[in-house]
């Protein structure tokens, strides 16, 4: 299987009606229903979104300005006051759900604990209280550093309820990465477990907080919380570092929610950019609130009725918008699962459909295609007739992998939504609604009411129908990033002086490449940045060259990615050594596990190759594009008559 070309995906012609079934029960039912909410968000956005604020979230204070737009700041509900987790826990203790599961939680050896909202709503109360017992006060950062157990929802909303922005960092991620995104955030607490389940191992956590916090390596972390889950031995620090459970056995399980105006922090989230370090993404309030309660209510159809489960971990942000704050924020029952497909079950993904009744299932491409390759046996083992929509997110999704979801995994009775969106756009932008709109095998289709997208080039004019462009997004939208955590020069580089459109207009650019087709169905086409998607993470080149050269081997080097039939790209590096190292396998190896103890093993490359010289303009930037073009075993591509020294096309080429 190979990823998709644009010949191929533009040849793509199918189209897949929503199953009458499926329309009749939807919010959204109809094509006329979307364009109506599509058309008259379009005329009035503002007047759009406060009529939904009004009547979908609950609000201590209402707020005097819907839209505050000062390019390209924009503020979304002055002046009011809410509490997200308020909206996600209180609000429903007063309604039957009292009662209802808001999370169920599989553990990987099997374990499983469910949480009504009312017991949801105490362990938070506990957890916000213990925060508080550590000096955690409105406005001071949280790290969060978990493995998927239910403690990690729990202290993001004991975050959220506090007003103490979190910031939660990948459990994946190594004691190098998790520190500077600490000492960025100036974190006063972190929270953390001994460790987690993962591909049937155990993931030490608390060893690479300690690592982090060693020599006073984050001067602003006075405390440690540790939730216990593998029992495995760990050092506490007396002082520092607390059990979760000793202090939430004195701990009160009453704590009102802290109001806070719609513009307040609400987490900080890192994601990778073209340079260097990882970009804070900031996001407020009452806007990414509403966002999130609106776009899981008619792109997931959520009904009291569901069990829905996202495959993503909270380290990221589907897992902050579509397992907690969306989810939650509408009363549903969202599943956590803890584990991957692995060698000793590989099949545990149907398993758990099983055992649930899942009904709405969110994954990835990339795990698509693994799950293809491990066989179709394995699904249709089990019993996934409770599945009625299925949804995809991270990266584009070959028509081939999305056929395979449609027939094996969905029966050909669930729509799929493919969602295109970001960490910086908070919730989904692209998507079908699924009672509604005629889907085509790798289209994201259309943007949601509220949303204005369009494909423009560099000055921002549209681009013809089948013509790649930039992806742009005309016009604010609630739960937009606000800033790049401390660095307003950075945000406003990185997202709105790429594209510069006529005198008045501000586009945001999200970074991608894009294709309209003549019935105005966006086709992403993947980033134009030096960003990589691998396995629907997104890794700066940057990042990764940087781990490399701090390495005392390697003189030089450039990343770039090579197309991945299983991980959408990998990482292709290429290297020069110092004058005394000479390139070897065992370097090689080295070097990958160089690479991730710096960042993380999911930034370890795939290949690596030595070469004496790297490709360079005369003004001594690397070209990537010519390396690409290498690392994919193609012909070089376009103009090289920039290039320095012609000659080292050759050397290159020979290496290969
Ligand atoms: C890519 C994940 C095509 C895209 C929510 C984007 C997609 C980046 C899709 C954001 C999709 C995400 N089709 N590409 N449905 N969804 N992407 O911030 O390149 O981790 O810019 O957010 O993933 O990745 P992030």
């Amino acid at each position: 299987m190979t990823q998709p070309t644009i010949e191929s995906i533009l040849q793509e012609n199918r189209t897949f009606a929503p199953p009458a079934e499926f329309s009749q029960a939807a919010t959204i039912g109809s094509m006329e229903q979307y364009r109506e909410l599509y058309d008259k968000a379009k005329a009035d956005p503002a007047a759009f979104w406060a009529e939904l604020a009004a009547t979908e979230l609950d609000w201590f204070q209402k707020w005097d300005q819907v839209l505050d737009w000062q390019p390209p700041h924009g503020q979304w509900f002055v002046g009011g006051k809410l509490n997200i987790s308020y909206n996600c826990l209180d609000r429903h203790l007063t309604t039957w759900r009292k009662n209802k599961a808001a999370l169920i939680w599989e553990g990987e050896p099997g374990e499983s604990v469910t949480l009504t909202y009312a017991q949801l709503h105490r362990e938070v109360c506990k957890m916000a209280n213990v925060f508080k017992s550590l000096g955690v006060k409105k406005g001071d950062r949280v790290g969060i550093y978990m493995p998927m157990i239910p403690e990690a929802a729990i202290a993001m909303l004991a975050c959220a309820r506090i007003g103490a922005p979190h910031s939660v960092v990948f459990g994946g991620f190594s004691a190098e990465a998790l520190k500077t995104r600490l000492i960025d955030a100036e974190a006063k607490l972190v929270v953390t477990a001994d460790g987690g389940y993962r591909k049937d191992k155990t993931i030490p956590l608390k060893p690479a907080v300690d690592a982090a916090l060693a020599h006073d390596g984050v001067p602003s972390v006075e405390n440690v919380l540790v939730v216990q889950r593998t029992h495995e031995k760990i050092t506490m620090e007396p002082g520092r570092d607390h059990w979760w459970h000793d202090l939430k056995a004195g701990a009160s399980a009453v704590c009102p929610a802290e109001p806070m105006d719609s513009e307040d922090l609400l987490f900080i989230l890192y994601t990778s950019g073209t340079t260097g370090n990882p970009k804070g993404v900031v996001h407020t309030t009452a806007g990414y609130n509403l966002y999130t309660h609106m776009t899981c209510k008619w792109t997931l159809d959520l009904k009291d009725t569901d069990v829905y489960w996202c495959t993503a971990d909270v380290g990221w942000i589907t897992g902050h918008s579509y397992i907690v704050y969306g989810p939650l924020s509408n009363g549903a029952t969202s599943l956590m699962y803890e584990g991957v497909p692995r060698p000793s079950n590989p099949g545990c993904f149907w398993d758990v459909i099983e055992k649930y009744g899942v009904t709405i299932f969110y994954t990835a491409p990339t795990a698509i295609r693994a799950f293809i390759k491990l066989g179709e046996h394995l699904p249709n083992a089990r019993d996934l007739s409770s599945l009625r929509l299925l949804g995809t997110v991270g990266e584009p999704i070959n028509p081939e992998a999305w056929m395979w979801y449609h027939k094996v995994i969905g029966g050909e009775r669930c729509p799929i939504i493919d969602t295109w969106w970001q960490t910086e756009t908070g919730g989904f932008m692209l998507t079908p609604l699924p009672g509604a709109t005629p889907t085509k095998p790798g289209s994201a289709t259309l943007p949601f009411p509220g949303i204005l997208a369009d494909v423009v080039d560099l000055e921002g004019n549209p681009v013809k129908d089948g013509e790649g462009g930039y992806l742009v997004i005309t016009h604010p939208w609630p739960s937009m990033l606000r800033t790049v955590y401390g660095d307003d020069d950075r945000f406003r580089r990185t997202y709105w002086e790429h594209i510069q459109p006529k005198e008045g207009q501000h586009f945001y650019f999200a970074g991608d490449g894009a294709r309209r087709d003549a019935d105005g169905y966006f086709w992403v086409m993947g980033r134009v940045d030096d960003v990589i998607n691998v396995s629907g993470h997104r890794l700066g080149t940057m990042e990764i060259e940087s781990a490399l050269v701090s390495h005392p081997a390697v003189a030089e080097a450039a990343v770039v990615g090579r197309t991945d039939d299983l991980k959408g790209e990998d990482v292709f590096a290429f290297v020069t050594l110092e004058g005394d190292y000479t390139g070897s396998d065992a370097l090689i190896n080295e070097l990958k596990q160089h690479v991730a103890k710096e960042i993380g093993a999911i930034a370890r490359p795939g290949d690596i190759r030595f070469t004496d010289v790297l490709p360079k303009t005369r003004s001594g930037k690397i070209m990537r594009r010519l390396l690409r073009n290498l690392a994919s075993g193609q012909e070089i591509a376009g103009d090289t008559s920039t290039l320095e020294d012609r000659s080292v096309l050759d050397k290159l080429r020979g290496g290969a």
